[in-house]
């Protein structure tokens, strides 16, 4: 069966913009923000606490979120270390995410450490950051596969998400980071969790459409019982480390599915669509989107 409601955790402000090569002024973030939430959208990632000179496209962070932390929606915010949690518990975060790897390579490149090294770097950040009450997501990057290491082993996912969730990750989010998932593997994936004693209720997907699966993935996640995904608006995004890969999931693609099953979203596709459309204009360049360019065309 599939789920009557599906909960939509928008990254477009966080995962889309971190992979713009124009750094894109404050004021339009927060109106894309503003937007998303006016759409519907009740979890919408905002920044990243990280450091300035890994991610630039992100280094208004303090000044970004004040604008929007009054919405009536949760506005995740990407923490790696305790210094960025800092930083978030200053400003009012509610909602924060450590970003782990399942891959040595990827967490090179991504946060300088080994897997290991990482996980305890989260380590302290996960217990001070519920000590404080927050909601702790915690995010699995190449889950399927990685651009230097190909085929990434399901044992190897496992463990690294055991130990989030051990950790205390309230929610652990399975990223195919560079798209080349499919459905057979999503569902093995999926099960090979649940057996190692992950819960499904704990299990979020995010996947990127490099080979036009993103979709197919998704449906497979649902049908085993997943209930929250992630999606960017218009289908910003792409990964820095894989040259080839497309966006993540576009929202509108997800909203246009799940009208289709009946699933609720509480998002207004119209009003989406209008913003991925004026996001767009902003970033000089159409949305890769095939919903925003068929609703947009009508
Ligand atoms: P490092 O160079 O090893 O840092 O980077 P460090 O711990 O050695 O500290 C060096 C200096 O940075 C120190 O300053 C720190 O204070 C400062 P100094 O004492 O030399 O003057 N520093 C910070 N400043 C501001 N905010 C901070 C912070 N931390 C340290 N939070 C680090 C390690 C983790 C900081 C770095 O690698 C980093 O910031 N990485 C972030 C990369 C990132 O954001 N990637 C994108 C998100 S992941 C993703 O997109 C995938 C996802 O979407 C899912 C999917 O699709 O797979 C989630
Ligand atoms: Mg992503």
């Amino acid at each position: 069966g599939l789920p009557a409601r599906v909960r939509i955790h928008e990254v477009g402000p966080r995962d889309g913009l971190q992979n713009e090569k124009t750094v894109v002024p404050t004021d339009v973030k927060a109106e894309f923000v503003r937007r998303l939430a006016a759409a519907g959208l009740d979890t919408v990632e905002a920044t990243s606490f990280v450091h300035p000179k890994w991610v630039p496209q992100l280094a208004d962070a303090e000044d970004l979120f004040p604008r929007v932390k009054d919405l009536p929606v949760r506005l995740p915010v990407l923490v790696p270390n305790e210094r960025g949690l800092d930083r978030a518990l200053a400003l009012g975060a509610r909602h924060v995410a450590v970003f782990a790897s399942a891959t040595e390579s990827f967490a090179k490149a991504n946060l300088n450490r080994t897997v290991d090294e990482a996980l305890a770097m989260f380590e302290p950040v996960v217990v001070r950051a519920r000590d404080e009450g927050l909601d702790v997501r915690g995010y699995l990057s190449m889950c399927f596969g990685d651009p230097w290491e190909g085929a990434v082993p399901i044992e190897q996912v496992v463990r690294v998400t055991k130990a989030l969730a051990d950790m205390g990750c309230d929610e652990l989010s399975l990223g195919d980071t560079i798209g080349v998932a499919t459905p057979g593997h999503v569902q093995a994936l999926l099960q090979a969790l649940n057996d190692a004693g992950v819960p499904t209720g704990r299990l979020a997907v995010h996947f990127h459409d490099t080979y036009g699966q993103a979709l197919s993935n998704t449906l497979a996640a649902l049908r085993h019982g997943v209930t929250t995904v992630d999606a960017s608006a218009g289908g910003l995004g792409g990964c820095p480390y894989a040259k080839s890969a497309t966006g993540n999931l576009a929202t509108e693609d997800l909203v246009w599915m799940l009208q289709g099953l009946g699933i609720e979203t509480g998002v207004d596709l119209a009003a989406l669509t209008a913003t991925s459309g004026w996001m767009a204009e902003q970033l000089g360049r159409p949305s890769p989107s095939r919903t925003v360019r068929a609703l947009s065309h009508k």
